[in-house]
């Protein structure tokens, strides 16, 4: 629907709306928690972007609109938020990918290959990478994706990823402690310096979040290349005074601090959670409602990790999302659908649950609200199929678009 014109979405034959209200007095625990509305219609004003929602309910309740478009009988979810994802890289890991099939432990080594070619890269060359992974995401139901910065890890770099991330979205990260890179290998401390001195004075220069929303660090005792806990939290503090949100990778690679500090300092997510022992698990009990706990099972699928628990987080009480982790290294995956399918399978979440997480949780985490609710952004997501199960049941099928306004 163009400006001021009002488009009605009908064959609809079950939409998610992730709000409340509508989840009440359902029976079934997944519709509850998805606000399941059968044989719905939808409201949209506006196009693009700036499309919203004006209505939602019953198909045999909607109001009139200007236009109309028959979706044909399928499920309608809000837009994938894929709330963790480095997509500003450039060059090729795909052996490192196959050596690891074949015994290669992950550990971090491998984001040397990718920095150098993403410092090697033209704007114009980086730009074009980064669009064509967007529109790949957007292919697969995403509407709403965070990018960080942390193949760059120079000052220049990190803020030209940072710069060509943000012509693509609102919701970037500066990772510029992603790893220490190797011309500072020896001298670490100099590195941290530089992170939380001059480049991320750089990153705020025009405003706390002009160029990033969020700060993020891996902080993980089990690489040599990334940072342990007292290094992580002399970054993540930084980025809280200069005005960031935090979000940390944590308990990637094995047990350690990463989850509590993450907690403790009361960041919007800590990611990977893979090795949980029951006091990170306490944490994050008690964290809930600030700090959401986002795991990546993609990671798990391309490191041949095991999988965390996600069953056990959820059952005591955990805020738990879902997002792709889409990185040349531990996961050149795009896909919201192939993670919610290995969280049905192989984390004992319910198809709700996960679908719950790669949406509502996820925003959450971004600060945003992606219930589908008058006056929301119409970001929609439309699957070739009749019902949200399919997304894990049909899993590796194509039948998941973002719906064009
Ligand atoms: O989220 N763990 C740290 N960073 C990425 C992997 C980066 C890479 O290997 O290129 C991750 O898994
Ligand atoms: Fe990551």
């Amino acid at each position: 629907a163009g400006a001021g014109t009002t488009l009605l979405l009908t064959g609809i034959a079950e939409l998610t709306t992730n709000d409340a209200a509508r989840g009440e007095g359902q029976t079934d625990p997944g519709d509850a928690l998805l606000g399941i509305v059968r044989d719905a219609a939808v409201i949209v004003s506006g196009s693009g972007a700036d499309a919203r929602i004006e209505w939602v309910g019953p198909a045999a309740e909607a109001p009139d609109a200007d236009e109309r478009r028959d979706l044909g009988r399928r499920a309608v979810i809000p837009g994938f938020v894929d709330s963790h994802s480095h997509l500003v890289f450039a060059g090729d890991r795909s052996a490192e990918f196959a050596a690891r099939m074949t015994g290669t432990p992950y550990d971090g080594g491998g984001i040397a290959v990718s920095v150098a070619a993403t410092r090697a890269a033209s704007d114009d060359e980086l730009r074009a990478l980064v669009a064509g992974r967007v529109a790949e995401m957007r292919a697969q139901g995403t509407t709403t994706v965070e990018i960080k910065s942390g193949y760059g890890l120079t000052l220049e770099d990190e803020l030209r990823s940072l710069r060509i991330a943000r012509e693509l979205t609102p919701h970037t990260t500066f990772l510029g402690a992603h790893v220490v890179p190797r011309e500072y290998a020896t001298r670490r401390a100099a590195y941290v310096d530089l992170v939380t001195g001059p480049m991320l004075d750089a990153v705020v220069a025009d405003g706390p979040t002009a160029l990033a929303e969020s700060i993020d660090v891996f902080c993980e005792p089990h690489s040599a290349h990334a940072f342990d806990g007292d290094e992580a939290r002399t970054i993540l503090e930084a980025g809280r005074a200069a005005g960031l949100s935090l979000r940390v990778h944590g308990n990637q690679l094995g047990h350690g601090p990463g989850v509590r500090l993450a907690c403790e300092l009361g960041a919007r997510s800590v990611d990977h959670c893979t090795f949980l022992d029951a006091a990170d698990v306490e944490a994050l009990v008690a964290a809930r409602g600030t700090t959401v706990a986002t795991l990546l099972p993609g990671v798990e699928f391309s490191t041949r990790s095991p999988y965390p628990d996600a069953r056990a987080l959820i059952d005591a009480g955990v805020d738990v999302a879902l997002a792709s982790d889409c990185n040349p290294g531990t996961c050149y995956s795009s896909s919201i659908p192939l993670a919610i399918a290995l969280a049905v399978r192989e984390m004992g979440m319910t198809p709700a649950e996960a679908l719950h997480a790669a949406t509502a949780v996820s925003a959450r985490s971004l600060g945003l609200d992606r219930r589908v609710a008058p006056g929301q952004p119409a970001e929609l997501t439309v699957l070739d199929a009749p019902s949200h199960l399919h997304l894990a049941y049909r899993a590796g099928v194509p039948i998941v678009r973002a719906l064009d306004l």
